[in-house]
This record gives C-alpha cells, sequence and structure tokens, in this order.
C-alpha cells in the first residue's frame, strides 16, 4: 500500500467522495479494483446474493420508505409496523441491504437510506430487476450446462438462447414475450428507464446536422428520421423535445405486438408516426435523412444483424445516414457495466456487444463506412456511431 493510503484514509473519501462524474466513476473502478484485490476468498459468493433481497425491498416498498425521509432512522419495529413484514425477518433483510450498501445500517437494528436508496425505489431499478428476474436470471442459472452442451462456443442463436432455456420456452424471445405480455410489458418498461437517467445523445453532443432537413424535403414529406426497433418510440419523443426546430416526420417502427403497445394519442401529440415492421423484412421507410438504431444490433450475431443492416442500407438515399446507438467495448480493461451488458445479451439472444474493431469490421461487411463517433456516456462507452453507405 502507498505510504499516503491508510483504510482510515479510504474510509473518509468513502464519507465525503467528490462530485464530479469523471472522477467518481475513476475512483468506483479503482476501489472495486482494490476491493476484489483485498477480498477475502471466502466473501466472493456472498456478492451475488443482492438481486434477490432487492426484488422482497422492492415488494414490501422499503426503498421508497428510506427515500421519502433521507435522514430518518428507522428501526426494524417501524419497519414492521410499514410493511407487515416480520421484524425479525427484516433485521435480516435489512442487513443483507445494508452491507450491499442499498441502505444504511446506523445502529442495532436500525436503518435508514443510503446514497442509493434513492436509486433502487425508482423506476428504472424495479423495471431492471424485474426483466433481470425474469429472463436474465434463469439465464445465467443455465448458462454453465448450456455453454458446456455447446462445446463452449460464443452462443449466437437467438432462438435457442440460454434465457430461453432457462424458461423452458420453445422459440425465440421475442415470441416468448409476445406470449407472456406481463414479461413484455416489465423489459418494456426497463427498456424506457433504462436510460432515463443517464446520459443521453440528444443533449448535445450528437451534432443534428443530418438531421436537417430543406424546406423542400420537408414539403415532399421526406421522414427526418426512423427510430428501428425503436420500442415504444422513446427516442422519437427524445428528439422532437430535444430538437423542436427540427422539420420533417419521425417514425418508430417496432413488432406489431410492440408498437401496438404505444399510446397513439400520445405519438401524435409528441408528432411521431408508429409504423408496424420486422427488421428482417425490407425497410419500407425509402430515403429517411437518418436511420437510428439504439441497443437493436447487440441483440444479433454478426449474421441476423447483417441482415438488419442489408435491409437498412438498400432503402437509404444518397445522403441518408444510419446512427447506430450503442456500447463500444474497450479493447482493454471492460467496467462492470459493459461486461454485465455483455453477459445479459449473450444469455439473453446469443448475442454481444461489440468493439470499435468489431463495428467497423460488421459495418464494413456491409457496405457501411464509419464516418463519425459521438461517445455521449463515457462511463458505459455508449456512442452514436454514424456510417454511411460505402460509395461503390
Ligand atoms: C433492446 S430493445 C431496444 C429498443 C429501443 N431501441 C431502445 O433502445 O429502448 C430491441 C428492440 O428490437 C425490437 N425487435 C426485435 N425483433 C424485431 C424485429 N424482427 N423487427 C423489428 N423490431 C424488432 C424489439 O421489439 C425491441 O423493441
Amino acid at each position: 500500500m502507498a505510504p499516503s493510503i491508510t483504510a482510515d484514509s479510504l474510509l473518509q473519501l468513502a464519507q465525503k467522495p467528490p462530485q464530479d462524474a469523471r472522477e467518481r466513476f475513476a475512483l468506483y473502478e479503482a476501489a472495486r479494483r482494490l476491493m476484489l484485490s483485498v477480498e477475502d476468498p471466502m466473501s466472493v459468493g456472498s456478492r451475488v446474493t443482492a438481486a434477490g433481497v432487492s426484488q422482497v425491498a422492492i415488494d414490501l416498498k422499503i426503498f421508497e420508505l428510506l427515500a421519502n425521509e433521507p435522514s430518518k432512522h428507522w428501526s426494524v419495529g417501524e419497519l414492521e409496523k410499514h410493511t407487515g413484514a416480520q421484524a425479525s425477518l427484516l433485521d435480516r433483510l435489512m442487513r443483507n441491504l445494508a452491507v450491499n450498501n442499498l441502505v444504511l445500517e446506523v445502529a442495532h437494528a436500525t436503518y435508514s437510506a443510503s446514497h442509493l436508496t434513492a436509486r433502487c425505489a425508482s423506476k428504472a431499478f424495479s423495471a431492471g430487476l424485474a426483466h433481470s428476474k425474469n429472463v436474465i436470471w434463469p439465464g445465467l442459472q443455465v448458462l454453465p450446462t448450456f455453454l458446456a452442451e455447446n462445446g463452449y462456443r460464443n452462443p449466437n442463436d437467438h432462438v435457442k438462447s440460454a434465457c430461453m432455456r432457462g424458461v423452458g420456452f420453445d422459440g425465440d424471445v421475442m415470441a416468448y414475450l409476445r406470449e407472456n405480455p406481463e414479461k413484455a410489458a416489465a423489459s418494456y418498461a426497463f427498456m424506457a428507464e433504462n436510460k432515463k437517467e443517464a446520459p443521453k445523445w440528444v443533449d448535445g453532443k450528437v451534432p443534428t446536422t443530418d438531421l436537417v432537413l430543406s424546406k423542400e424535403e420537408v414539403a415532399d414529406g421526406r421522414v427526418m428520421a426512423v427510430d428501428v426497433g425503436g420500442g415504444s418510440g422513446h427516442q422519437c419523443e427524445a428528439i422532437r423535445k430535444a430538437f423542436p426546430h427540427l422539420k420533417g416526420r419521425v417514425l418508430v417502427e417496432d413488432l406489431p405486438f410492440m408498437v401496438n403497445r404505444i399510446d397513439k394519442e400520445h405519438a401524435r401529440a409528441i408528432d411521431f408516426e408508429v409504423v408496424a415492421h420486422d427488421f428482417f423484412k425490407p425497410q419500407p421507410v425509402i430515403s429517411a435523412k437518418v436511420y437510428y438504431m439504439r441497443n437493436v444490433i447487440h441483440d444479433w450475431d454478426d449474421e441476423r444483424a447483417s441482415a438488419i443492416l442489408k435491409h437498412t442500407r438498400e432503402a437509404m438515399a444518397k445522403d441518408s445516414v444510419l446512427f447506430i446507438d450503442e456500447i463500444i467495448l474497450p479493447e482493454f480493461g471492460a467496467s462492470t457495466r459493459q461486461v454485465h451488458m455483455d453477459l445479459a445479451v449473450m444469455v439473453f439472444a446469443g448475442a454481444m456487444e461489440r468493439t470499435n474493431g468489431q463495428w467497423k469490421n460488421l459495418l464494413g461487411s456491409n457496405g457501411f463506412q464509419i464516418r463519425d463517433v459521438w461517445v455521449y456516456d463515457e462511463q458505459l462507452g455508449a456512442a452514436v456511431i454514424a456510417a454511411v453507405p460505402t460509395s461503390e
């Protein structure tokens, strides 16, 4: 240990961490590595229990309770009155949440909110947990057998993914969600809520030049942007809200069972159109200025991703641009969230997050060249890759 760093100085830092996001992330990664390097090997297993207990805390509305009165100290007796759960059980659950810093243990059988409790009480957190519980955990549970049986090859089958095996469904993930509307609703909420609090591509880091249409193009009804596989259309809404001056039509496309869920009145009020479309079929919207895809390609192996890209390329005009909004994994030293996302898409859909080199190869082999890359969330490595058709 460097002589100036002691356990006391680290604890002091923990009580008053810096506010700057970049500095916090650097510290988080450094502290995580420190923790892993000094962790007692017998403690490794205990780290994974937090998620199940968090779901119980969500069900009992414990995070909400604590987050609403952040300075209050709650005895387990008081928590019992509010939740109806037995105090002695609550104490065991709360101390589990406390070792993971999701709440603070302030005295014997007494707890208060930590800096993470409000986040745990958010819709984004519970939607993410519900999505994980419904599909990701069953996939992780069977992953060892699944990989052993496929000879330890990179999974690349959307239909026979570890998750589908885990939930015991004979079909692909989309069919599973279609047949299980309450699980689809959780996944849907997760996608919409997930990045609400995170940096967004429309927040100024990505120039709007590609989205600007001439008066003639607007009069012609040219499409300014089409959000391919756009789920509920939240990115169409983001475009309209962030750039109210931009003219032209904005459309969201997704499978019928997904777009049927969209509130059409709301879409009209925000001014985006809703189109049912399967992106493995020819793209019906020809010559849009921008084809935007967020977290779409990462759900597919290279072969199927190529099919989606091919249909998009065929629809593009000379001045169309493809915006791919995805994680770009670093070639070395990926962060916790990045490896988590990569594993999640592996078990979910036999798919993958990609490095810069992998994006370049995938796009290059489908007739695109990368024109620009704008990283808008450095911690996640989330970026908009602007790609244009390679000139013949
Ligand atoms: C990971 S989600 C991303 C959704 C949205 N772009 C976002 O960033 O929140 C993938 C989306 O692809 C859609 N999708 C899957 N298969 C599709 C297909 N064959 N045609 C069109 N959309 C599809 C799903 O319904 C889902 O909305």
